[in-house]
């Protein structure tokens, strides 16, 4: 029998109890994946009492709350508190999603929080995201065109305008390539749902003249391949985005063209 043996800190522990200080009658618990490279130690899970009569709706005003008024060491990173930059995405009760726009209400019981699933993790709720940018840059998200007036607008029929609704909304959360099975496995090589979203939306622009180039560079076996409909991506997009649909098309045009 193969016998696996994990680094040994590897292992998550049980971490600090917070109790509340404020004597309040309406109590939650939250449970903090918690990590810090710099002592050495396990990671463990802490869990702090919050007193929800003076919270807002929101995880992430929870998690505010907690650095500011119990813990001032919790590192997550954050920065529009709208939904729009994408950097508080973690793991909530089990779920991908933006800590911003999820409430707390909807969890129920203890409400346990974590890093993005199957990121190495920097400190605490921050996962590294430098394989996926480096990805992302990659497929070259940008406008590639041979006309040089930068002056003038370079419009499109609204047809074609049309054709990037449920593309360019992606905010490059991560939610969706870090709920992918073929992610978790192959992320160094295949391309994963937001890049290859990304990729599709730039092929998809009537302004783009390299089309051909872009289709090209992403029909490949471990990059665009790997993807095995499995949907996890779907599900997971906070912005109700289908990245398993522009990988399907992705496919379907290498396929016709
Ligand atoms: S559909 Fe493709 S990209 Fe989406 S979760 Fe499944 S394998 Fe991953
Ligand atoms: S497709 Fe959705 S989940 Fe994926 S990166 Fe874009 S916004 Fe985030
Ligand atoms: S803080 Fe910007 S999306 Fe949540």
């Amino acid at each position: 029998m193969v016998q696996i043996n994990l680094p040994k800190n590897s292992k998550v522990i049980k971490g600090i109890y917070y109790k509340d200080k404020t004597n309040s009658k309406n109590i939650r618990k939250v449970n903090v994946y918690r990590w810090d490279p710099s002592t050495g130690e396990n990671p463990r899970i802490d869990t702090y009492e919050v007193d929800m009569d003076n919270c807002p709706s929101k995880v992430l005003d929870l998690l505010n709350k907690i650095k500011n008024e119990i813990d001032p060491s919790l590192a997550y990173r954050r920065s529009c508190a709208h939904g729009v930059c994408g950097s508080c995405a973690m793991n909530m009760d089990g779920k991908n999603g933006l800590a911003c726009t999820k409430p707390h209400a909807e969890i129920k019981g203890d409400i346990n929080i974590y890093p993005l699933p199957h990121l190495k993790v920097l400190k605490d709720l921050i996962g590294d995201l430098n394989t996926l940018y480096k990805q992302y840059e990659s497929v070259e998200p940008w406008l590639k065109t041979s006309k040089k007036n930068d002056q003038q607008e370079n419009i499109q029929s609204k047809s074609d305008r049309s054709k990037l609704d449920g593309l360019y909304e992606c905010i490059m959360c991560a939610c969706c390539s870090t709920s992918c099975p073929s992610y978790w496995w192959n992320g160094d090589k295949y391309l994963g749902p937001a890049v290859l979203l990304q990729a599709y939306r730039w092929i998809m622009d009537s302004r783009d003249e390299d089309r051909k180039e872009r289709l090209n560079k992403v029909a490949d076996e471990l990059k665009l391949y790997r993807c095995h409909t499995i949907m996890n991506c779907t599900n997971a997009c906070p912005k109700g985005l289908n990245p398993a649909k522009a990988i399907a098309s992705i496919k379907k045009m290498l396929a016709t063209s």
